[in-house]
């Protein structure tokens, strides 16, 4: 069920993306009743998070699919993204390369680190997964999300 629901925002999303044009999150504070996309939200342990500009939940359950799976970045930064020995934690508020925001997340995912600050070895452009954008930025709206607490 989370599967379609998700596919549905997905498209949404693709029709959505690619630029700054004004997308007021509609209802954000009138309406009484969750949206289904609220359902998600929760279902990846953010159900109060105010989305950054050009993220949508069903972004968040995509990005942690990849982020577990063929995005590769579990391999270094754990299943959890808490960190390694080879990769920094990514859950709390300390950041090594960037500030946290979601725009330097897609940059410097969509990058990698060549020379890292800390930790030993580097990190390939896209984790080396040769990803799509659209996995890129729905990752790293994951990854944006980990760090934020979750009312
Ligand atoms: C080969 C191991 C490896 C893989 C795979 C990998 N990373 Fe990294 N990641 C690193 C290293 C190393 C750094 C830089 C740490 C440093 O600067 O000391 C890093 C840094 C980052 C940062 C910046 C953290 C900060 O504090 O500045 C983010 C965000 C990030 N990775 C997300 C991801 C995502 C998302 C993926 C999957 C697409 C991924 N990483 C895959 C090793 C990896």
């Amino acid at each position: 069920m989370r599967t379609r629901l998700a596919t549905g925002l997905l498209t949404v999303l693709m029709l959505g993306c690619g630029g700054d044009q004004a997308e007021e999150s509609p209802g954000a504070s009138e309406s009484d009743q969750p949206p289904p996309a609220a359902q998600t939200l929760a279902s990846v342990g953010a159900s109060d998070l105010e989305l950054p500009d050009g993220v949508t939940a069903a972004m968040l359950a995509q990005g942690k699919t990849i982020f577990e799976g063929p995005g590769t970045c579990f391999a270094c930064h754990g299943v959890t993204g808490e960190g390694t020995p080879i990769a920094p934690n990514l859950t709390d508020d300390a950041w090594l390369n960037v500030d946290g925001s979601y725009e330097q997340l897609v940059e410097i995912i969509d990058t990698g680190v060549q020379e890292t600050k800390e930790f030993p070895g580097l990190m390939m452009p896209r984790g080396g997964s040769g990803m799509s954008d659209e996995d890129l930025t729905a990752v790293a709206a994951y990854v944006w999300s980990l760090s934020r607490p979750s009312g």
